[in-house]
């Protein structure tokens, strides 16, 4: 049942329903949710049957605000401050040492908790609401089974869990891809996943360079975001540069159909039954529509989708690293 996230009366019915602890469909700026209290492991517990997610992969724990952070985390460094003081609320999820007693589940069992204040007023709303309740953080990873394409509107959500899923619609999502992920953990600032909020950005706010796990060796936490394939449409994904890509269309001939292409580059197609997607110039525009297109694809029953690779710039990174993965699987 999708539920208008602008109406308290919604937004009251949902934060009763997961301090009973049931599931939730979340609108964020990034993707959208599923959420469950934090605090209650057979809630969360409810997120890993319903995704088909391995319970050893971690959840982010989504907080209303900075007091949020003491609830579910200690030692915060202090570049991790100035990331939060920064980027919060927005698109950022940073990787802290976890209070043994909160988020076991969420946490799928780690010494660290994922932490991250969403911007999106319905998000918002919904983190009060549920405070108000008694509920202090709600897991919540992106409402898609494990595997495939993020959420980014409420009828996405619907149509991965059905009607029986409470989802507040809180419109297309703004940024389109999930945020950006930084481990605090290890004495200096990581990137595990590039999102919304971008490298330079980062460094920038923290004042030091990003570090790769390489060179802080110590055991890796299970990141499923970092999984090589994941993201993945039903059809086949493709990476080329235009000009392979151009070729491959030549190649292809009149009769050619079921392939889709999203090019950023002017692309001609000798058949007509080929679909021509431009992909916007800009890299926020490109993630902001990034998996809708996707899904729009595996609706038009494509069976290959070639996509010019994107420029190698710090923008497109996070957009990057969402197609490598999908065209990994
Ligand atoms: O934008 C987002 O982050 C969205 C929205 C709903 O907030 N959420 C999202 O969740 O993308 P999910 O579960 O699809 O991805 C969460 C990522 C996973 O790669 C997970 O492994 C990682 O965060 N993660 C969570 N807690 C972690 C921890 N303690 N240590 C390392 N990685 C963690
Ligand atoms: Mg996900």
């Amino acid at each position: 049942m999708i539920l208008d996230g602008q109406d308290p009366a919604a937004v009251l019915s949902a934060a009763q329903a997961l301090a009973r602890g049931e599931l939730v469909g979340l609108p964020t700026e990034t993707v959208y949710g599923l959420a469950a209290d934090a605090g209650s492991d057979p809630a969360v517990a409810r997120i890993f049957t319903a995704k088909g997610r391995p319970s050893d992969h971690p959840l982010i724990v989504h907080v209303a605000g900075v007091e949020g952070v003491n609830a579910f985390a200690h030692d915060v460094p202090a570049f991790a401050q100035r990331l939060i003081q920064t980027f919060w609320p927005g698109p950022l999820t940073l990787i802290l040492p976890r209070r043994p007693e909160a988020g076991a589940a969420a946490a799928a069992g780690q010494d660290s908790v994922g932490l991250r204040c969403p911007s999106h007023p319905v998000a918002h709303a919904l983190l009060k609401a549920c405070e108000a309740l008694g509920v202090h953080g709600l897991a919540a990873p992106s409402a898609n089974l494990f595997g495939r394409v993020s959420p980014t509107t409420a009828a996405h959500v619907q149509g991965e869990f059905g009607d029986g899923l409470l989802v507040l619609d809180g419109g297309a999502c703004e940024v389109g891809i999930e945020s950006t992920i930084v481990d605090c953990t290890r004495g200096a600032p990581v990137l595990l996943r590039p999102g919304g909020v971008t490298r330079e950005q980062i460094e920038a706010a923290c004042g030091q360079p990003l570090r790769t796990r390489e060179e802080l060796a110590s055991p890796d936490p299970r990141a499923s975001g970092t999984l090589e394939a994941h993201y993945a449409p039903q059809a086949k994904v493709r990476l080329m540069e235009a000009q392979a890509l151009q070729t491959a269309l030549d190649v292809l001939g009149p009769q050619a159909s079921a392939v889709a292409v999203y090019a950023r580059s002017p692309l001609r197609s000798p058949a007509p039954g080929v679909l021509l997607r431009p992909m916007p110039e800009q890299a926020d525009d490109a993630a902001r529509e990034l998996f809708a297109a996707l899904r729009d694809f595996d609706l038009a029953g494509v069976k290959l989708i070639w996509v010019e690779t994107p420029p190698a710039t710090p923008a497109w990174e996070g957009v990057r690293d969402r197609l490598q993965r999908a065209a990994a699987a």
